[in-house]
Parts: structure tokens; C-alpha cells; sequence
């Protein structure tokens, strides 16, 4: 057997979500840690919603740092910190939790992560059309970023959950003035503004691990070579979406970048050390590479 051991001082932070088997973030945190030999670990805590209130309460407690929230919490616990950022009020869910001597901070670092994959390309954002898929947690922070840093003319949100949609839609409308919002859960509706859009982003899981087989694209959509497709879901790596996209000639853009992005703000609001990049992405990228090949 053997017993790891731990100093009275380490520092504890970990990954809630659910069904979330595909997640890189422990591999880039601790790769981070161990380059700047920092005392901290990081894991997984997958929960049912059930256990949501008492974990986030627990954090607290323990030695624990604090949290990120993915898959399907970032909204949900909102109400269990004592405070959240302007910047996560804005885009109303939550992505890292720091505990602050027993003080619960919510903040988002989503939004950076998606200006940071999209930065390259702001002038073929600007002024156009984009379609985003998906209405949670994730496409909130992808709303708002796309709308703040790149103000295109339209963003259409699809979603199989209309009411979701809209309610981002609306939401997002008076905030940006530069912006058109508009929602839809009808094909044809989305297949005719995906026909005039210069980019279309996933935010749903579909095409995560295990679904890796399936894309968000309706029937009968036809991609163009002069479009970017970005997915934010980076497990695996190559997405059946970008396989499509890069298929039809198009310029692709993998969840990556945005996990990188948003790990490192979230790195170092818990350490207050600079995020060593480089080392994490190559934790990240061996790993997935690996699961590439165990795969086929
Ligand atoms: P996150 O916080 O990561 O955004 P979430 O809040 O659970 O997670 O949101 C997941 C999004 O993916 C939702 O928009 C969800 O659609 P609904 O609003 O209809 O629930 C979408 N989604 C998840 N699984 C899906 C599937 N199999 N097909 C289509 N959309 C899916």
C-alpha cells in the first residue's frame, strides 16, 4: 500500500461538477504546483445535486483553498458564496470559488478563457454574425465575452431548451448595446443563421466524453470554408464538431486555449503565484494525446 502523505499546511482545492470523467483540470493544476512547488492538491468531486449545498458549505472548512464549478453547477451556486465578482453577477454563473478565511468568493474566469482562444481573430468577429450552442453555465460566460471584447452585430444562442436561450438572450440585449441577441430551439431557423455567420461555438457537452461521436450542429447544415468553428470542450481533443468543420476546410478552435485561460486566472486568484503555462499545457496536451491513442 501506499500512503501519501500530507504536511498540516497543504492546501486543499478540487473540481466540483457531475458526470465530469473528462476533466483535464487536476492534470494542469498540479503539473502548476509541482513546477512551482506549491503545497497544495487538487481533485475531482463529482456530486449529485443533492450534496451541492453541503460541499460548498464545507469549503469553509478543512484547509480547503477553495473550488472550480463545471458541468451543470456554475449557475447553481451562485447563492451558496457570500459574494461574487461584478464580473460573475454580469454573466450570471460562477466558475471558481475561493475561500477566504471562511469567506465564500464567487468568481467567473470562463470569460477570459474564451477572450484569450478568440483574441486572434477579433476582426472577423467584429460587426458579424456568431452562433453560440448551448444556454448554461459555459454559454453565459461565452455571451458575455464574445459581446464585451469582440462586438459582433448579431448573436444567435440555439438550444433544445428555448426558454434557456431566451432568457440569456434577453438578459444579455440591454447590456450590449452593439449586439443584436436573438434565441431559437427551431432547425431551420439556426441552419439559416449559421448560412450567414462567421462563427459558430459550442458550449454544451455534446461531443465530450462520452458522447463523442455526436456535434450540435442541426441536419442539413453545410459549413464553409471561410467560417471558425470553436468548441469549447477540449475531451477529447478533436471533437466530432471540429472533425466536421475542419472537413468543409474551416478554421477550427479547441477548447484548449479556454482551459488553459480560464485555469490560470482561477490558479492564481487561489495562489496568488503566476500560472507556468507552458508546463501545464503540456501536462494537459500528453494526457490528452494519450487518451487519443488508447482510443483508437
Ligand atoms: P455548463 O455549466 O457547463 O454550461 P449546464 O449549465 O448543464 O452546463 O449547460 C449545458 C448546456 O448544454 C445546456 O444548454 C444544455 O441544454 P438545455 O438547456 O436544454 O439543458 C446543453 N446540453 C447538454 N446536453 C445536451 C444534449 N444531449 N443535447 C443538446 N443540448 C445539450
Amino acid at each position: 500500500m501506499i500512503l501519501k502523505q500530507f504536511s498540516e499546511h497543504q492546501r486543499h482545492i478540487g473540481i466540483i461538477g457531475h458526470k465530469i470523467n473528462h476533466t483535464m483540470s487536476p492534470i494542469m493544476h498540479t503539473s502548476a504546483f509541482k513546477k512551482l512547488n506549491l503545497d497544495y492538491d487538487y481533485g475531482v468531486m463529482d456530486i449529485v445535486p443533492d450534496m451541492l449545498p453541503s460541499l460548498i458549505a464545507s469549503l469553509r472548512t478543512l484547509n480547503f483553498r477553495g473550488a472550480n464549478i463545471t458541468i451543470p453547477y456554475k449557475e447553481k451556486v451562485i447563492h451558496l458564496t457570500d459574494e461574487i465578482s461584478e464580473e460573475s453577477k454580469m454573466i450570471g454563473a460562477v466558475n471558481t470559488i475561493v475561500n477566504n478565511n471562511g469567506r465564500l468568493v464567487g468568481y467567473n474566469t470562463d470569460a477570459h478563457g474564451v477572450y484569450i482562444s478568440l483574441a486572434y481573430y477579433a476582426e472577423e468577429i467584429k460587426n458579424n454574425h456568431v452562433v453560440i450552442f448551448g444556454a448554461g453555465g459555459a454559454a453565459r460566460a461565452v455571451v458575455y465575452a464574445v459581446a464585451k471584447y469582440f462586438s459582433p452585430k448579431r448573436i444567435m444562442i440555439v438550444n433544445r431548451t428555448l426558454e434557456h436561450a431566451s432568457a440569456i438572450a434577453e438578459e444579455f440585449g440591454p447590456k450590449f448595446r452593439l449586439t443584436k441577441f436573438f434565441s431559437t430551439n427551431d432547425h431551420d431557423v439556426a441552419v439559416r443563421e449559421i448560412n450567414v455567420a462567421s462563427l459558430l461555438i459550442n458550449t454544451t457537452s455534446v461531443g465530450m466524453i462520452p458522447l463523442i461521436n455526436f456535434h450540435p450542429l442541426p441536419p442539413n447544415t453545410v459549413i464553409q470554408k471561410n467560417q471558425l468553428v470553436f468548441d469549447i470542450v477540449y475531451n477529447p481533443i478533436e471533437t466530432a464538431l471540429l472533425k466536421v468543420a475542419q472537413y468543409a476546410g474551416a478554421r477550427t478552435i479547441s477548447g484548449i486555449d479556454m482551459l488553459l485561460g480560464q485555469g490560470a486566472k482561477a490558479f492564481e486568484l487561489f495562489t496568488h503565484h503566476e500560472f507556468p503555462i507552458h508546463t501545464a499545457r503540456e501536462a494537459v496536451l500528453t494526457e490528452l494525446l494519450q487518451v487519443k491513442e488508447n482510443s483508437l
